[in-house]
């Protein structure tokens, strides 16, 4: 199945741990009720102390910062209003450049979200632009004029709801967003607007940072001639987005073309990575082409499968086996559960009629992520179990970007699982020590049970759990790079798969319920497996394959 990477060298995206950080609900360092830089410093010998056999660390080895640049926060970040320099809310340049000094001291890479479909329209590009037709800047955007009868120029829509397009009195003309009418598209078509966002991305990299995650990065390109989608036959989703084919305002030939570009500066700067979300109705098969035909755009490229899979084992496993059949040569598959945008796995899962044991789900689904073949990425806070809030009053509801929007059924608001991350048992979890002030979102009320501090000292915790799991990955090649393989081909309560090497074999149990016999369709041999993960095996034992799970049993075992 999968590729073995054989004679490559272990690159650290294919092999480590990447960690999403939120950094509006992180740590408040300064007690104004927001994250900030200075609190996620504080924070990282959590996250990595540079100590192995650290017993208070989570071990992941990079951090992904979704957006820390200047900002109107209309969409939290995803509208920058200043590329060059860091919002206000989290702090300065300088504090960015500890955050990157102090996390490479520990051996944790530094991801940037990069946005660059779309900047604010408080951005001074778009300020310029649209300020009339002719000036230096007036063809960085979209620009159209109106339709004969006045109204939008063609039936281009907006993933937040509604037309894509807004009418600017300045200009008499419309300008297109794929987003909210606060966060214009790029005009990718104009050379001047894309020799300065490159130069922006050399800045960053000339800093220090190892990477990117290219935000909507299949969004890019736009038809010069801005032909009408064609409407999708008798297609009724709820997000009117979804119901037509996105053929001319989205993953345009040329939109592989600009990612090789922006690829081609990553190369020219040691050990960096490009990661991008490709954000293609969903269907994985298109998603593959973001790799490039020669391995030439994006290193890793995020799908949707375990968010948009149900829990149940044949499900995911389809998933997989796809995701192995179709992951080009030489390409490296990237995995997740939870990231800003989709509620939390335990939240989205809990509802099955065999969900009477969340820890046992949670267990399940981080043994999953980290022992399949690719890049574990994990959402902060999925560490220790964290769910969604679902009690923010509409007055808090900071997602304004989905909100504010006027038509049409909408992608739900996303603050649930954006609420503050769970430190201790102490005023706002210990996200925030300001008393008098609120945090940014309400922090969920299971935070007495639900966090850090708590977890650290249960042996048995989903915290410890995935701390033992990142550790094995550390530990055992075939976990890192071997082939995945499934032993049961049509499951149904159960996984059971392996991951090798030449050198090594690593066999991963799980069991999704209360049954309990255990029937592997192929031949692996019986003795001698020495337990590297469990729930109910005492770790390091050697024993033989089990003929029989315990219920909700996670073993990792290795030969
Ligand atoms: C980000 C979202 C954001 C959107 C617009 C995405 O796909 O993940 O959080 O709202 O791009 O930037």
């Amino acid at each position: 199945m999968g590729q073995d990477l054989k004679s490559n060298a272990e690159q650290w995206w294919q092999t480590g741990v990447i960690y999403q950080i939120y950094p509006l609900t992180f740590v408040d360092a300064n007690g104004d009720g927001v994250g900030d830089l200075q609190g996620i410093i504080k924070k990282l010998d959590y996250l990595n102390d540079g100590n192995p056999n650290s017993e208070t660390s989570l071990g992941i080895d990079a951090i992904w910062l979704s957006p820390i640049n200047q900002s109107p926060m209309i969409d939290n970040g995803y509208d920058v209003s200043d590329y060059y320099d860091i919002s206000d809310t989290f702090g300065t340049l300088e504090d960015f450049e500890i955050l990157l000094e102090e996390s490479h001291k520990r051996g944790i890479k530094v991801i940037l979200d990069l946005v660059i479909n779309h900047t604010s329209n408080q951005h001074s590009w778009f300020v310029e632009s649209s300020s009339s037709q002719d000036n230096p800047k007036s063809d960085w955007y979209h620009w159209q004029d109106p339709a004969p009868d006045g109204g939008v120029p063609n039936n281009w829509l907006s993933y937040f709801g509604g037309t894509g397009w807004t009418f600017n009195e300045a200009r008499k003309q419309y300008y297109f967003h794929t987003f909210n009418k606060n966060q214009p598209d790029i005009n990718w078509h104009n050379t001047e607007a894309k020799t300065a966002i490159f130069q922006m991305i050399r800045f960053w990299l000339d800093k220090g940072v190892d990477g990117f995650r290219l935000d909507a990065s299949s969004v890019y390109s736009k038809d010069k001639y801005y032909r009408y989608n064609p409407v999708k036959f008798g297609a009724t989703d709820k997000n009117n987005y979804h119901n037509q084919h996105h053929l001319y305002d989205k993953n345009l030939p040329e939109n592989h073309q600009l990612i090789q570009e922006i690829r081609n500066i990553i190369d020219e700067y040691e050990d960096r990575v490009l990661i991008g979300e490709t954000f293609i109705d969903n269907r994985l098969y298109d998603s593959t082409i973001f790799y490039g035909i020669n391995n030439d755009e994006l290193h890793l490229a995020f799908t949707f499968e375990f968010p948009l899979s149900p829990w149940y084992p044949g499900y995911l496993q389809r998933e997989i086996d796809k995701k192995e059949l179709i992951t080009p040569k030489g390409a490296w598959p990237t995995y997740f559960l939870d990231n800003h945008d989709i509620p939390r796995h335990l939240s989205r899962w809990i509802e099955c009629s065999l969900c009477t044991n969340p820890l046992g789900i949670a267990q399940a689904a981080a043994a999953i992520l980290l022992t399949v073949r690719g890049t574990p990425v994990l959402y902060y806070g999925q560490e220790i179990g964290m769910v969604d809030n679902e009690d923010i009053p509409p007055e808090k509801i900071q997602d304004k970007a989905i909100v504010k929007s006027e038509t049409g059924e909408l992608p739900p608001p996303r603050d649930g699982a954006r609420t503050p991350m769970q430190w201790n048992d102490s005023i706002n979890a210990g996200f925030s020590f300001g008393k008098d002030v609120e945090p940014w979102l309400p922090v969920h009320q299971n935070y007495p049970e639900v966090n850090v501090e708590r977890e650290l000292k249960e042996p048995d915790s989903i915290l410890n759990f995935y701390r033992q799991l990142i550790k094995a990955r550390k530990n055992n090649e075939a976990l890192r790079i071997g082939n995945w393989r499934t032993l049961i081909h049509y499951p149904y309560e159960h996984l059971a798969y392996v991951r090798e090497t030449k050198a090594e074999r690593v066999l991963i149990l799980i069991n999704f319920s209360y049954e309990k016999d255990l029937t592997i369709d192929e031949h692996i041999s019986k003795d001698n497996w020495q337990v590297l993960v469990s729930n109910v095996r005492e770790t390091d034992k050697i024993i033989n394959l089990p003929a029989s799970l315990e219920a909700f049993e996670v073993s990792v075992l290795r030969k």
